[in-house]
């Protein structure tokens, strides 16, 4: 049979033009789950870019809590939830990919329809609820690609949750940790998804103490050099910014990703669409993600590494996260509307952008709006 990778056509449309506008009105007909699915499999019969990050400027290397990154634009979690996709995602670009959220025990997630384009402002309400083959296959498959010889080298997050029904929420984020520890190399800990009745509670100053100090325990234990990083909710008061700030300076966790989805419905998003309950991401988030992010910088001092995740769609959105704090600059919904070009491009600006400025490299941009 013919193997697409070897035609590496995507090159050729990195040079000659972008056929995703041709493709999306077709995908943009199917329902949009559907059409994830069959993204998903034409990912998987290698029709999709296999762009190396051995080409990445120079000036995109990082190195963020210990962890080296040949660039530092990274795929957000929720795309590849149950780890099937690692080399065809980390083929369009990306320095790293977050893959998950992933439950202790198979679940369904929410019935169907669970995810809505809104066209007129790029944006996407999800309201998924963790639908997940369950953290033993997920790891089994994971632990498959690991032991690979061909396979991208680059790194790999897991981000972990609870299942929906699940009687000590602790326990299940130790389990997740536990099993997932040997073959990744960060873990997230979501606490921050809408569409887990309660999930959102464990961002409350004692339970996320407890949680993190529980989780950092275990860590220390089992994976000492693992960071672990606490993804947040856009949607906190001040004081519930201040409690987190608070508590992950003093918890032995590495990053905090700011941030997930919002249950916020900015009057750009027509009624009909607005009514459907779930968060909601791209441009429409961009503000709010990038307010807190600034917010949480100033809170924990630029001590605490930042990834920023929320409506990013070019080079110059992700430089203004990592003026504003961010070390790591995360992506999802710009990919749907895009097409998966939008990340060379995205390196290729934002690298423009650090030498416009005269940066050298993307750490010395860090938080250059603080100073
Ligand atoms: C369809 C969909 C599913 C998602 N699933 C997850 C998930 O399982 N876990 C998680 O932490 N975030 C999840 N997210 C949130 C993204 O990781 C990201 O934080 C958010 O969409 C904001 O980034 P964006 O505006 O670039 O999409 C999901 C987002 C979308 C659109």
């Amino acid at each position: 049979m013919l193997d697409f990778r070897k035609l590496d056509l995507w090159k050729w449309f990195a040079k000659y033009g972008d056929p995703y506008p041709f493709v999306r009105p077709f995908l943009f007909m199917m329902d949009p789950e559907d059409a994830h699915e069959l993204t998903m499999k034409v990912l998987g019969y290698g029709l999709g870019p296999q762009f190396s990050s051995d080409n990445d400027d120079a000036a995109l290397k990082t190195k963020v809590f210990g962890v080296d990154f040949s660039n530092p634009i990274i795929l957000a979690a929720g795309l590849d939830k149950q780890a099937t996709r690692m080399d065809e995602f980390m083929g369009f670009g990306f320095g790293s990919i977050e893959i998950g959220t992933v439950t202790p025990r198979p679940q369904d997630g929410n019935p169907r329809p669970r995810m809505f384009r809104i066209a007129q402002a790029k944006a996407l309400i999800n309201r998924f609820g963790f639908n997940s083959v369950g953290v033993d296959v997920f790891v089994e498959r994971l632990k498959a690609w690991r032991e690979k010889t061909e396979r991208t080298h680059n790194p790999i997050g897991v981000n972990i949750g609870k299942n929906k029904e699940t009687t000590d929420d602790v326990e299940d984020y130790l389990t997740g940790l536990e099993k997932v520890a040997p073959y990744a190399d960060f873990v997230v800990v979501n606490i921050s998804s809408p569409n887990t009745p309660g999930l959102r509670d464990l961002q409350g100053r004692e339970r996320m103490a407890t949680l993190l100090g529980k989780i950092t325990a275990l860590r220390d234990k089992i994976a000492p050099a693992l960071p672990v990083l606490v993804k947040v909710a856009p949607d906190l008061t001040e004081e519930q910014q201040a409690d987190i700030a608070a508590v992950v300076m003093e918890a032995k966790i590495q990053a905090l990703i700011v941030s997930n989805t919002t249950l916020a419905r900015p009057s750009t998003i027509p009624d009909e669409i607005a009514r459907e309950a779930g968060g909601l991401s791209g441009p429409p988030l961009f503000g709010p993600s990038t307010r807190l992010l600034a917010a949480l910088y100033k809170l924990t001092e630029g001590k605490v590494p930042l990834i920023a995740s929320g409506g990013v769609t070019n080079g110059q959105e992700a430089y203004k996260k990592i003026r504003a704090g961010a070390s790591l600059v995360q992506v999802y919904t710009a990919l749907v509307f895009e097409g998966p070009l939008v990340i060379q491009k995205m390196k290729r600006d934002l690298a423009r952008y650090l030498r416009r400025d005269g940066y050298a490299c993307v750490a010395d941009a860090v938080g250059a709006d603080h100073r």
